[in-house]
């Protein structure tokens, strides 16, 4: 799926990224193609450790109708000559630093380079943004590019954390960051990658309705940017169907507004329309929402502020009820014991 899929995609702005590949033995930058941003934070760069020999970083722009699909990977580990730093993905959780583990602090505040979406860079908190020789951020687009640039910096002597919101196992950047590392004969035992784990959407915004998935979960993402929508279909169906409780990820945007009602077509075939729904916009951020509603209701909410891109739906399943505002999803402890 898209890490970051958008409704809007402005990439217009091409920077200088300070540390990809270089066409020199210089501290030399090459042009990211992503439309990002480079933020040197500290004192001087003269010691950043750019060194590679190739001539790019990525080979498509992001924001042209191209889209991602054409993004290549540029510089190879030959084209690197200095002794390869760290690449840790981390999961930042919700947004508010108050939802980072420790872990990931740690692991932000030991990065020399933190690459980035600019909404997950904003949601750093100022230290560790304020303490980062640099940070090189993009808008939602191109995370090939991306997660490319943050990989050739490493390669080129630096550690980097490469960070995204939640969990980078859930719809993120971890596989994809291993995939471009092995494309580029590289290891990712050369890098010492490592994966610093985040909450997760759905469990952030489970957490703000109750205890809906307790019990056997699936999560489903409605974005066709990598899975076809047939393939989402067919999925949606047999998840439904085998009453699993379901986390909805990527649920609405302009281009998505047939997937979500498609998707709600799908689960009132399945479920009972008063099967419980939380709805939750922006677990953990300023914006935050909560709602939760019967799901014949939740078609008309598509049209609504509170499903964007920044919403998960958890839908119960043909046990869940509503108790004093919460959802309520049994475990099965009552079919054992008395209470
Ligand atoms: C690209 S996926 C990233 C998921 C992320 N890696 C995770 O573990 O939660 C983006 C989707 O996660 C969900 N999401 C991310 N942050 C959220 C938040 N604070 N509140 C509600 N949903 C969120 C939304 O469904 C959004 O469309």
């Amino acid at each position: 799926m898209s890490t970051d899929d958008t409704t809007t995609n402005d990439a217009s702005t091409e920077t200088e990224s300070k540390c990809g590949a270089s066409t020199s033995e210089s501290e030399a930058s090459t042009e990211s193609k992503c439309g990002g941003t480079t933020t040197e934070t500290a004192e001087t760069t003269s010691d950043s450790k750019c060194g590679g020999s190739s001539s790019s970083s990525s080979s498509n722009g992001c924001g042209g109708s191209s889209g991602d699909d054409e993004e290549e990977v540029g510089a190879t580990v030959d084209d690197f000559d200095a002794d390869p730093g760290q690449l840790v993905a981390v999961g930042l959780g919700p947004g508010q630093p108050e939802g980072m583990t420790d872990r990931a602090k740690t692991a932000l505040a030991e990065a020399e380079h933190i690459v980035g979406y600019t909404t997950y860079v904003d949601l750093l908190p100022d230290e560790i943004t304020e303490a980062a020789e640099d940070i090189y951020d993009t808008p939602m687009c191109g995370e090939v590019s991306r997660t490319e640039e943050a990989i050739d910096r490493a390669l080129a002597g630096n550690d980097v954390a490469i960070i995204g919101s939640g969990d980078p196992n859930v719809y993120a950047l971890a596989g994809l960051a291993l995939e471009i590392v092995e494309s580029k004969g590289a290891t990712a035992s050369m890098l010492d990658f490592d994966v610093v784990p985040g909450v997760p959407a759905a469990q952030s915004c489970a957490a703000r309705v109750g205890a809906p998935l307790v019990n056997d979960t699936v999560s489903i993402s409605l974005s066709d940017h990598l899975t076809d929508m047939p393939t989402i279909e067919s999925r949606l169906h047999a998840v439904a169907k085998e009453g699993f409780t379901i986390s909805i990820y990527n649920p609405w945007s302009r281009k998505r507004r047939e997937n979500f009602e498609k998707c709600c077509e799908i689960l009132l075939e399945h479920r009972d329309p008063e099967t419980p729904v939380g709805v939750v916009h922006a677990a953990g951020r300023e914006d935050e929402e909560v709602e939760i509603v019967d799901l014949e209701d939740l078609p008309e909410l598509g049209e609504t502020d509170l499903i964007d891109m920044t919403t998960t739906i958890l839908v119960g399943n043909e046990d869940t009820y509503v108790w004093d505002d919460r959802m309520v999803t049994p475990r099965g402890y009552e079919t054992k014991y008395d209470y």
